[in-house]
């Protein structure tokens, strides 16, 4: 089997597939783009010509992320700090965009709140948060740019995952809200397509390097063995996704809508194959323990 670091390597590299000024001129609204596969698609999308504005809660790390990302691709990023469940905070940013860009081209509705937690121990709260960041953050995104999107004849791209389209232990409120979003965004492909407007999903699978994989593999002695779960023989890159989200906001993807792109290394369809034993049967308490590397 291949080593992971084998695979490995910088997503600029894998770019190069791309000429370099295809986003000359274009605008990139990411919420979540401070950090993960979302930085890494908005690093990805500059390098290819386009100015960027960053959305998320934390302004400390979205002000090193803009400087960085500024940094490495020559574009002007500008960090615009907001809470996609409070709309007006999201208008704000997208307010700032227009003054300082002019325009908006590409969306990704990339924000989420993710953490493994059996439906036992999931209280109303804890679910409702998970949909009020990934779900109505996703609306509330969609109603502060459509109109500028239009202008531009546009697109979007929303993160969803792959653990909905089976059942994933842990993950109900999770399942719930990309659900949710994947409706939404095949429906805004269909009302805003005679608009100019297309609108796709991209759905990563364990992607490494990320919180969400850091938050959500389970740790325990058995980690190194993970390979054997990956039918590439390793688990994805954020340049994978970063290469995806290019493709889709580039021209070659002008006839591309409405549809459900999966980064995952085919993982999704192996995963019913692997899991040795109905983990959802366990007590909480030992869901907890797995959870923390405890067994
Ligand atoms: N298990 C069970 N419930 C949990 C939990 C866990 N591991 N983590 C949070 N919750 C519950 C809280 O207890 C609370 O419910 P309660 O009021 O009934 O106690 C509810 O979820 C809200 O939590 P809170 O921390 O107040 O909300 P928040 O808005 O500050 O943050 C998240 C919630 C999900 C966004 C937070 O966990 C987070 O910041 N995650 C990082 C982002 C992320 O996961 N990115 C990767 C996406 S793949």
């Amino acid at each position: 089997m291949a080593t992971l670091s084998a695979f490995v390597a910088p997503f600029h590299e894998s770019t190069a597939t791309f000429k370099d000024d295809i986003f000359k001129g274009k605008v990139l609204f990411c919420t979540g783009g401070g950090s993960g596969i979302c930085r890494g698609m908005t690093e990805a999308i500059m390098k290819h010509g386009a100015k960027a504005t960053i959305v998320g809660r934390n302004l400390e790390r979205l002000n090193k992320a803009a400087e960085e990302l500024s940094a490495s691709t020559g574009q002007k990023c500008l960090p615009a700090q907001a809470d996609v469940r409070q709309p007006k905070t999201l208008q704000d940013a997208v307010q700032k965009t227009i003054e300082a860009f002019g325009r908006i081209d590409f969306v990704i509705c990339g924000a989420a709140g993710n953490f493994l937690a059996p439906i036992s121990g999931l209280s109303e709260n804890a679910f409702r948060t998970v949909i009020e960041i990934d779900t109505l953050g996703t609306y509330n995104t969609l109603k502060a740019t459509i109109p500028h999107v239009r202008k531009t004849k546009g697109a979007y791209i929303h993160i969803s995952a792959t653990l909905h389209y089976r059942g994933t232990p842990f993950q109900a409120h999770v399942s719930a809200a990309k659900a949710a979003v994947d409706a939404l965004s095949t429906v805004i492909a269909v009302e805003e397509g005679p608009h100019g407007v297309r609108s796709n999903v991209l759905a990563p699978g364990a992607i490494s390097g990320t919180e969400g994989m850091d938050r959500l593999s389970a740790k325990g002695p058995d980690a190194g063995n993970r390979d054997m779960l990956y039918p590439l023989g390793r688990p994805g890159i954020i340049g994978d996704v970063a290469n995806a989200g290019v493709f889709l906001f580039s021209p070659a993807a002008t006839y591309i809508s409405g549809q459900v792109f999966a980064v995952d290394g085919a993982q999704e369809h192996l995963r019913s194959l692997v899991i040795p034993y109905p983990l959802s049967v366990l007590e909480p308490k030992k869901i907890q323990d797995m959870i923390k590397g405890k067994l």
